[in-house]
């Protein structure tokens, strides 16, 4: 098992390792008298009850809910329903919520228990690739609004994460190939080494999800409002926010992103900024993980649709490049330049 602590205010460990929720007990930071285990209606009946009896052992009195699987969950009206369900359990201060689930139960889950009392912890147990790397850690909650996604939210950080790649067996596999892009990305931004192991296959689960973290931690770390350093995280998302939106979110957003590294590297290459070559590199990588690489849109129509990116500053939009595989640039563009 490994273990990284992210130095956040509070800090919290993450724990990394095959089957590493049989040990979850011995894993929570106190000993809670009630916990309410929140999944979804695809991960409950494949792995609940196991975490549920696992829980019990901590000697606590664990109330089990199911949201409907799928980001049309995360709105208000399944919070009215946790939150529901939380009174019913007599939930209180004292006690936890544990998310178990991709980033649609981690981040409604981790929105309930940021409002619920005016703040509750909670454990986040991530079952699919994304959330395992991405949404899980950082502290980021949310919920969706008609007029957006993640539109409402909050900054709560979880009391502790535990990363078991077991849960990985029954993900479907373009869940899994949706993770590949962010993992993919984080290479590109962070870790040339990393970059070249998964273009060799040789890197172990439980090595590409530490490496991974360990990325997100630092720019968490350096960064946890998300206002400066943690914007690297964007590498591939101004395109892929744009691609979503063009497609009306018909094209999974990692794959999305995939297409929006290729695409602002091809302009970094062009701009001098990016070498020569790199963004096939990356194209190259998408593909041998079974991941898009071009879409239907131009770049001008990408462009078009990133105007309206909800990180633009005014008439300024920050670019993340690359400077080379495993560094990046942030770049700041005038809009009407692009
Ligand atoms: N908070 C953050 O920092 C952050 C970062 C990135 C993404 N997000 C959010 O995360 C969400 C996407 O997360 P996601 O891709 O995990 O989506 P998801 O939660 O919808 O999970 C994808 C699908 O896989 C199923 N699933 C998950 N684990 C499984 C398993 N082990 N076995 C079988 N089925 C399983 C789910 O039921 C769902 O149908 C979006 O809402 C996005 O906004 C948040
Ligand atoms: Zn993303």
């Amino acid at each position: 098992m490994q273990k990284l602590i992210f130095q956040t205010e509070p800090s919290y460990p993450v724990y990394i390792g095959e089957r590493i929720t049989e040990e979850l007990c011995s894993c929570l930071p106190k000993s809670y008298k009630r916990l309410a285990l929140i999944s979804d209606s695809n991960v409950y009946p494949l792995h609940g009850e196991r975490i549920k009896s696992l829980l019990e052992k901590t000697g606590a009195t664990v109330f089990s809910y199911s949201i409907p699987a799928g980001e049309s969950s995360k709105t208000h009206r399944t919070l009215q329903d946790i939150y529901a369900f939380l009174c019913e359990c007599g939930i209180t201060r004292t006690d936890a919520l544990v998310a178990l689930g991709g980033g649609v139960v981690g981040d409604v889950v981790g929105f309930a228990a940021a409002t619920y009392l005016r703040g509750v912890d909670y454990v986040q147990i991530p079952t699919s690739l994304l959330a395992m790397i991405d949404s899980s850690v950082g502290g980021k909650t949310a919920v969706n609004l008609p007029q957006g996604k993640n539109l409402v939210g909050a900054f709560h950080q979880p009391v502790a994460v535990m990363v078991d790649p077991t849960f990985l067996a029954t993900l479907p596999k373009a869940e899994y190939r949706n993770g590949m892009g962010e993992v993919i990305k984080y290479a590109c931004i962070a870790d040339e080494k990393m970059f070249d192991a998964l273009r060799g296959g040789n890197l172990t689960v439980e090595e590409m999800l530490w490496r991974s973290l360990s990325i997100k931690k630092y720019a968490v770390e350096a960064d946890t409002k998300d206002t400066g350093v943690r914007q690297m995280l964007n590498f591939g998302h101004t395109l892929g926010h744009a691609i979503e939106t063009l497609s009306g979110y018909s094209v999974a957003h990692g794959e999305a992103v995939g297409v929006g590294m290729v695409e602002i590297s091809r302009y970094g290459e062009e701009q001098g900024i990016t070498p020569v070559g790199t963004a096939q590199a990356i194209s190259d990588l998408l593909s041998q993980y079974g991941l898009p690489v071009s879409v239907q849109y131009t770049r001008e129509q990408l462009f078009a649709a990133a105007m309206s990116d909800k990180k633009r500053k005014g008439d300024m939009l920050t670019l993340v490049m690359l400077k080379q595989i495993g560094s990046y640039a942030l770049v700041d563009k005038r809009i009407e330049e692009l």
